[in-house]
């Protein structure tokens, strides 16, 4: 049967052959877990959490093919057999010529820009990424935002939010001179924004401008087949296109990627880089030898490769599965609209992200509104979700400033087919309970903040 993505319901393409049991905490047991956890989600052992919303990343149910090919791998220091499929993979459903295993995305992010960064360059991209900003920062280079406005408005309802606006990127051209912007970074479904896709018009005309300046285009493809689905249903068009022929469409548009295959290419672990020119492959293979290990396997077993190259192929050569997965995250996010929780929109690919600034509006963005919501969901529920907003920000470079972001959320972020719908019943009805208890939510401070990355281990508490 032909499946019309945009009209048809789509049952799960799969089903449960292993389970894995859940343990559920008293609320008494919860509130001591939390304060352990230094009011951080990320600080809570997981053997205390119920649900678990904290990431897409690594959290994906592989299949039976994906296991059996983990008995295939071939151990071997050199030239592992696991990477020549791994290589013909990224050839076949991406259509880069080069690849780099890594040991996942940040591996990638750390040579790529070790590479094309130099010091006092500017890296345009539509919204930073937390790991891909520090990795340019400590490369000698400077983020720049030239997202759409629409991107940080969560109540815009743009169909490509993720798109790329041209005039920032003139602007910067006209500042920095094209010497000084070593490429363009797109990411796929843009994380921080909600998971937002760009458009194939957008990317086109992107390409367009890149070509004028001989300014490269690296594309994020930690969630390029979501962008892919996207596009399908959205993008005029492209509606007859399956999605592989998508996902080559948009990297022959591109220079090279990098990808965390933890996210779109269903495993535990692993990433990569790849790209087409020679001169880029050479010094990222004498890298990765540095930094990972040999370029035939880049800190990853041969069994990890097998799994990979067998994900990549699931998850773009039967359309179902992402359009199933779309749909589980949509579902959700309508079940929480309904209920009145304010979610950004449009659902994006990947999460439903809480709006916490409309959520929790008696809070100032100093007393970390996402953070603290996070910690009553758990609370509440068991569900660990992700702090968004300021926390995730940072400090701005030069002033040592926090930088509050526009967007203040909470991110639910749903594991690639680990969960069902009773599931997502579950945590619609206690995020309903939070909101109706939200007037007596407190605020949090900063007890501890670490350097980098400091939404990973800082500590908060209430205030009284
Ligand atoms: N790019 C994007 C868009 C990501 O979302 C991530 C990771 C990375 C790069 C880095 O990849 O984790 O394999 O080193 N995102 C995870 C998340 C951590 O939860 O969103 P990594």
């Amino acid at each position: 049967m032909a499946l019309d993505l945009k009209k048809a319901f789509v049952p799960p393409p799969y089903k449960i052959k292993a389970i894995e049991p859940l343990y559920t905490l008293s609320h008494a047991e919860r509130e001591r877990a939390i304060q352990s956890a230094h009011y951080n989600t990320f600080l809570l052992p997981s053997s205390d959490v119920y649900m678990d919303l904290l990431t897409d990343s690594g959290t994906a149910a592989m299949s039976d093919y994906q296991w059996a090919g983990l008995m295939m791998g071939d151990e071997a220091y050199a030239g592992s057999l696991n990477f020549d499929h791994l290589e013909e993979a990224v050839r076949d459903v991406f259509g880069y010529r080069y690849i780099v295993p890594t040991h996942q995305g940040r591996g990638a992010e750390h040579i790529l820009s070790k590479i094309l960064i130099h010091s006092g360059d500017v890296i345009p991209g539509n919204m930073y990424f937390t790991t891909t900003k520090l990795h340019q920062e400590l490369a000698g280079g400077t983020f720049s935002d030239v997202i759409i406005d629409e991107a940080h408005d969560s109540l815009s309802d743009h169909p490509f939010k993720g798109n790329v606006d041209l005039k920032k990127c003139e602007a910067l051209v006209q500042k920095y001179t094209t010497q000084k912007i070593p490429y363009i970074n797109l990411q796929a479904c843009v994380n921080m924004a909600g998971g937002q896709p760009f458009s194939l018009e957008n990317l086109k005309a992107l390409r367009e401008f890149s070509n004028r300046y001989q300014i490269k285009i690296i594309l994020d493809a930690t969630r390029v087949v979501e962008n892919a689905h996207f596009i399908k249903v959205r993008e005029k068009g492209y509606e007859a296109w399956p999605i592989v022929s998508i996902v080559r469409e948009i990297c022959s548009l591109t220079d090279g990627c990098f990808m965390s295959a933890k996210k779109d290419a269903l495993v535990n672990i692993g990433g990569f880089l790849a790209m087409n020119d020679e001169y880029f492959f050479t010094e990222a293979k004498a890298l990765v030898v540095i930094f990972e290990g040999l370029h035939t396997y880049g800190g990853l077993a041969g069994r990890d490769l097998e799994a990979m190259a067998r994900g990549l192929y699931e998850a773009t050569c039967d359309d179902r599965f992402v359009a199933h997965r779309i749909q589980q995250v949509e579902e959700f996010g309508k079940k929480l609209m309904q209920r009145d929780i304010p979610i950004v929109k449009p659902i994006g690919g990947h999460a439903v992200f809480i709006d916490a600034k409309r959520f929790l509006p008696h809070l100032s963005q100093d007393l970390f509104p996402a953070q603290a919501l996070a910690a009553e969901i758990y609370v509440e529920s068991g569900i660990r979700s992700m702090e968004r907003g300021v926390v995730s920000s940072g400090r701005d470079k030069i002033t040592g400033e926090n930088i509050y972001p526009k967007l203040e959320l909470v991110r639910l972020t749903i594991p690639r087919r680990v969960y069902t719908q009773e599931h997502f019943e579950y945590a619609t009805q206690a995020i309903h309970e939070v909101y109706l208890r939200r007037n007596a939510i407190k605020g949090l401070q900063m007890t501890f903040e670490p350097k980098q990355l400091r939404f990973f281990q800082a500590h908060f508490q209430p205030i009284s």
